[in-house]
């Protein structure tokens, strides 16, 4: 087997996070270095705590370092609409847990790893981009070194915008920075997200596992299922976080295409759009891998293998 990939997960969990962080961790293909936090779906403190709890049920001993409260210009949106008021909701989790959270920021953290590595380190932000674009902006030496980043984020159409994904939308100015900080960019939005739904049937298939782990994701997926039923009537709920640690498992999951991708930091109505350029009208070079499709069974046979592991 390959030497496995040392990636840093940058996340605000979050329900698909929090399986992106079981994948990772489970996966011999993957060496998790450290997690990191960031204000998104709910408070900072709040994805803090989720990320320690989720250590702890994983056994996970990685750092978790605490990073940006606010985005970098605008003000702080959440998402308790979709992911509760814990930004966990559903299962029920011990008050305090076991795991502490480091004493380093989060983009010192980064910096530190990155300036440390031998160039061989992954960046995997499956939140809004503040941490990733403070952690640029305090040291760019670091975007010689970093050997790719893997957003879950933007996609040509919006979630809680009718052009805006929530990841970019929350923080577009730091989406900006990194997706043109000439670090290769993959990016998982939401029209590769969208066909990874938890359909009845793999809801059926983890909840048969019957492992604490397993049993955590099939209460985590009955609460995300129902709000992504209400909200946006889905059949289930798309796992967007995880493309991000499947596609560093196994690229062959999926398809990709080099494009342009901008960020607007300025429209009345497209705040926060990443402006895909997949006919290549621009005539630009492309600064992003993007992905268009995904092989479903593969997918969920990584999942479900990682829930059984
Ligand atoms: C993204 O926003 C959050 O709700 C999810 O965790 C995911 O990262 C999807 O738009
Ligand atoms: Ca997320």
């Amino acid at each position: 087997m390959p030497n496995p990939k040392k990636i840093i997960l940058d996340c605000d969990p979050g329900h698909d996070d929090a399986i992106a962080m079981i994948l990772a961790a489970s996966n011999p293909h993957i060496q998790l270095e450290a997690i990191t936090t960031v204000a998104g779906n709910v408070e900072v403190e709040k994805t803090t705590l989720n990320a320690l709890r989720m250590c702890d049920i994983l056994g996970l001993d990685v750092p978790v370092a605490e990073g940006a409260a606010e985005p970098l210009v605008r003000e702080r949106e959440i998402a308790p609409t979709i992911h509760g008021k814990t930004g966990l909701d559903g299962p029920k989790f011990p008050n305090v847990p076991r795991k502490e959270v480091s004493d380093q920021h989060a983009v010192d953290l980064i910096v530190e790893k990155v300036m440390d590595s031998d160039g061989d380190l992954y960046l995997v932000p499956t939140g809004p981009l503040t941490n990733i674009a403070l952690a640029i902006q305090k040291e760019p030496l670091i975007t010689e070194k970093i050997k790719e980043i893997v957003v879950m984020g933007g996609g040509t159409f919006g979630n809680w915008t009718p052009t805006a994904e929530f990841n970019i939308y929350v923080d577009a100015e730091a989406a900006e920075i990194v997706f043109n900080s000439g670090v290769p960019v993959t990016m998982f939005g939401l029209d590769i997200t969208h066909q990874t739904i938890a359909t009845e049937e793999i809801l059926k298939q983890i909840s048969e596992i019957g492992n604490p782990v397993s049993n955590l994701v099939s209460e985590l997926l009955a609460y995300f299922s129902t709000t992504y039923k209400e909200v946006f009537g889905f059949d289930g709920a798309p796992i967007h976080d995880a493309c991000t640690v499947a596609y560093l498992i196994d690229e062959t999951i999926f398809d990709f295409e080099k494009v342009r991708v901008d960020i607007e930091t300025e429209g009345t109505y497209t705040y926060g759009t990443t402006c895909v350029d997949r006919l290549h009208v621009t005539g630009r070079e492309p600064n992003v891998k993007f992905a268009t499709e995904l092989d479903y069974e593969g997918f969920w046979r990584l999942l479900v293998g990682a829930l059984r592991a």
